[in-house]
């Protein structure tokens, strides 16, 4: 499988097959470590984080640090040249020669997609606004093919902010990509998922989607259940997150006559939308969520940059 050299903007930047070949080797560097300790010696990874991060920026320099690679980058673009008014396009053109892959993550979507227009080095989103997640979405996927066996047949609720929340909008194109899949969507009237998206799988791949505001009305009948956060950031005014805020809260209660083997996922940071007592629930699986996004990040920067 050779992806050396390519940017990964947009989820469908990879085909189903890619897709698998990265899951399969981020599977083996879990179980053997050891193996690829010194598979990226000498490589450089760029982190440019124009926007707050935990997860996305230290799970990819920690992948790179776990294959003998170096790492450089900010993460607060105020004390950048940012600051002195240097485009993006200026940027990449000069961390070009100093890395060897970058990770952008940006408030303006696009951002990502044209600093790749400028760089010579494989450009990676790590999310632009509230357009697209892809490297979260291959962490989803790893997740449910781990602990499911395999991405089929799985009936997924999506739940919260589904307008602004680029991790979900990721996160649907590329499920829907796979055999029987279906979606039951919830979120307030004002946080629903955007047509353009709804339409785009339906018509591409003809997926059923559900469309409601209660989370009770499916939560006993989903294989996996996808929580996100209300995201206070992407409101244009206080009141009207305010109003929203607490929309979804769930408890140990609400689950009692869900699937015993439901997944319970989120991409994190949580705010309330899951009670701390579902985290001992064994169907609480956000936390090793977030650790598998370390070797599926180490997996695709070993793909991109060719080295394996
Ligand atoms: N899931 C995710 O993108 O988390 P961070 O915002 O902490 O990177």
């Amino acid at each position: 499988m050779n992806l050396k050299g390519k940017h990964l903007i947009d989820p469908n930047d990879l085909t189903l097959e890619e897709l698998d070949s990265v899951f399969t080797l981020a599977q083996d560097m879990e179980k053997e470590p050891a193996k690829y300790e010194n598979l990226c010696s000498g490589k450089i990874l760029a982190t440019l984080f124009y926007e707050p991060s935990t997860r996305t920026r230290l799970s990819f320099e920690s992948a790179m640090l776990r294959m003998g690679g170096n790492i450089l980058g900010f993460a607060d673009a105020n004390t950048s040249s940012v600051r002195k008014g240097e485009s993006i396009s200026d940027t990449i053109r000069v961390l070009d020669g100093y890395s060897d892959i970058a990770v952008i993550r940006h408030p303006r979507e696009g951002a990502p997609k044209l600093a790749s227009n400028f760089s010579a080095v494989p450009v990676i989103n790590g999310g632009d606004g509230g357009h697209q997640h892809p490297t979260q979405t291959l962490t989803d996927l790893l997740t449910i093919k781990n602990l499911k066996g395999e991405i089929k047949n799985l009936r997924v609720a999506l739940c919260g902010d589904l307008k602004y929340g680029r991790t979900v909008h990721s996160l649907i194109k590329t499920l829907s990509r796979y055999e029987g899949m279906s979606f039951c969507l919830i979120s307030p009237p004002q946080l629903k998922m955007p047509s353009y998206i709804k339409e785009y799988v339906a018509n591409e791949y003809n997926v059923e989607i559900v469309e409601t505001e209660n989370l009770e009305d499916v939560i006993n009948e989903v294989d996996i259940l996808y929580m996100t956060r209300i995201q206070k950031e992407r409101f244009f005014n206080e009141e009207d997150y305010l109003k929203l805020k607490n929309s979804y809260i769930l408890t140990r209660d609400k689950i009692k006559d869900s699937r015993s083997d439901m997944l319970i996922m989120h991409p994190l940071p949580r705010v309330n939308e899951i009670d701390y007592s579902v985290d001992d629930d064994q169907r609480a699986v956000y936390f090793k969520q977030a650790k598998y996004g370390v070797y599926v990040r180490m997996s695709l920067m070993a793909h991109l940059l060719g080295v394996i």
